[in-house]
């Protein structure tokens, strides 16, 4: 990954390919943000007025390349837009510190070094510009050798994934991610602006490796592989695993992941990844919807529909993800990540619409839709984490396409069984940067998943269809814990153009919420 420096050097005097500064739409035209004011100098003042000439407005997402003058020890200043102009004096909130660092670290993917003077007031801003700078310069390094026979590279991704990604083939896919972004202004040497940025750098480092699982093609990752990445990491972090595969699935009774990944060549995989701390008051569990590829099974997904179904376990790669960055912060708070790994697969072994599946928690489930079958998966991992009662379980998945209907690309939909913890991680996401809407669960709705053969079906009505899936899985989640569902659908994939710090493909979206939610959690913030 990128590497951060700080550092107490002007942005005159630092050695780097380019400087970065931060510029926005004032009621008069563009002005330039803090931090640019020696880059400034070096154009004798005029800086301002020469981006306007160039077409710069200050707009966000804008990126203006240019010469620096001969005051400069950087050949180029990249000025990069941060919308309006804070009403509140100078300061510049989070997101638009962290979208313009991202814009700024993309613009200059393929160079070496770029020295950031962004406005920065205290330790929280350095954290922002850390980070949207290391996510924005993310770039995804294929794995796999050219000629690999495909599938056969799958069980091999585990070990392979490190001497792969510094392979020759990197060179094919497009430019470098920017090498080193140095981080001026603030107080390199002060603790909190130490901690944020070391902060930023932990979990920017798991977000984009979350990236990375969503991005590798599915005959690369299957639920083995997968299993074999959270293995290594939790070997190199200290962490706790164990993984059930397909024998100890069938023999444990888990009827919802066997039944999902029964029509695969690759069998399903449940994943326990657990880190503790000795004064942990608190417990969380993570559950993550890990469908290495959904096909749809039977109810098979027509054309159109099944080109991006690789990013189906984007939640399991985000709880993975939060996982690990809990354990390298040094959170006091318990955190366990459950993640339900199968692929969905139709076969003359396969799970048939009509199929009554015996769920890990003894209900029976009518499979109406093969299609609809992360509801089924999480409902065994939910059942698992349930038994070792933590204070909360949090799931997050690609559910439905009907909550892409409802809050489009960008949004993921929460539902709870608790108001308060429902209004908490809504709360929690915009702070880090994460859009989300908080979901009803209308009970009326249970009614469509009555069945004549099983406790319940895996399908509803379909108006509402996100809802429906919610009100599946709580029937599944033990009694007295607080439980949250993020389904994360629209926002886990990105097919558009690149936009701040958000790249195309896998986007980590729910990494940044299930960090900040253990670190409140462990702070004691949530009660
Ligand atoms: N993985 C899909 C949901 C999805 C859709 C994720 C679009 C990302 C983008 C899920 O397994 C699915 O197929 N859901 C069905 C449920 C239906 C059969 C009840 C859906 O949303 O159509
Ligand atoms: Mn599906
Ligand atoms: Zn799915």
């Amino acid at each position: 990954m990128t590497a951060l420096t700080l550092s107490t050097s002007s942005a005159a005097t630092l050695r780097a390919d380019a400087v970065v500064i931060g510029v926005a739409k004032g009621p008069k035209g563009l002005v330039l943000a803090p931090g640019s004011e020696t880059v400034d100098k070096a154009f004798d003042g005029k800086l301002a007025a020469v981006l306007e000439i160039l077409g710069a407005s200050g707009a966000e997402g804008e990126a203006t390349k240019l010469p620096a003058p001969s005051g400069l020890k950087s050949p180029v200043v990249l000025a990069v837009g941060l919308g309006g102009v804070p009403d509140n004096g100078d300061r510049y909130d989070g997101e638009a510190l962290r979208r313009a660092a991202g814009v700024a670290a993309r613009t200059l993917s393929g160079t070496k070094k770029a020295a950031f003077a962004l406005p920065v007031e205290d330790a929280a801003d350095a954290g922002a510009v850390a980070e949207g700078a290391l996510l924005g310069a993310y770039v995804y390094v294929p794995r796999g050798a050219a000629g690999a026979p495909a599938d056969k590279t799958a069980d091999k991704a585990g070990k392979g994934a490190k001497a792969a990604r510094n392979g020759a083939d990197s060179k094919d896919s497009g430019k470098e991610p920017l090498g080193e972004v140095a981080l001026l202004g603030g107080k390199p040497r002060d603790k909190a602006y130490k901690a944020a940025t070391d902060r930023a750098v932990a979990v920017a480092a798991e977000l984009n490796r979350a990236r990375d699982l969503i991005n590798m093609p599915p005959n690369e990752l299957n639920p083995k592989s997968f299993a074999t990445e959270v293995q290594a990491a939790a070997k190199e972090h200290g962490l706790k695993v164990e993984v059930l595969d397909e024998k100890a699935l069938l023999k444990g009774g888990f009827g919802g992941i066997m039944g999902v990944g029964q029509g695969a060549d690759a069998p399903p995989r449940l994943v326990k990844l657990s880190y503790t701390h000795p004064k942990a008051r608190q417990s969380l569990a993570f559950v993550g919807k890990g469908i290495t590829y959904d096909s749809g099974g039977i109810s098979l997904k027509p054309a159109g529909h099944n080109e991006t179904m690789k990013c189906d376990m984007s939640g399991a790669a985000a709880v993975f993800a939060a996982v690990v960055s809990a354990a390298k912060l040094g959170l006091q708070v318990n955190v366990t990540g459950w993640l339900a790994l199968a692929e969905n697969m139709p076969s003359g072994g396969a799970t048939r619409p009509g199929d009554v599946l015996r769920m890990y928690s003894g209900k029976t489930v009518e499979v109406l839709n093969t299609d609809a079958e992360g509801r089924l998966v999480l409902a065994d991992a939910i059942t698992r984490a349930s038994e070792d009662k933590p204070d909360a379980i949090v799931d997050v998945a690609t559910l439905t396409g009907a909550m892409v209907l409802a809050l489009g690309n960008r949004t993921f939909g929460i539902m709870a069984n608790d108001d308060a913890f429902r209004t908490a991680i809504h709360e929690i996401s915009e702070e880090v940067g994460e859009q989300s809407w908080p979901m009803p669960m209308p009970p009326e709705l249970l009614k469509a998943m009555d069945s004549q053969v099983a406790d319940l079906s895996n399908m509803g009505e379909r108006m509402g269809g996100g809802l429906v899936a919610g009100l599946f899985l709580q029937e599944f989640v033990g009694e007295g814990i607080t439980w949250a569902h993020l389904d994360i659908a629209g926002p886990a994939f990105h097919e558009g153009a690149p936009f701040g710090y958000t790249p195309k493909g896998g986007t980590g979206s729910a990494v940044r919420t299930l960090v900040r939610l253990a670190e409140r959690t462990a702070s004691g913030d949530l009660g």
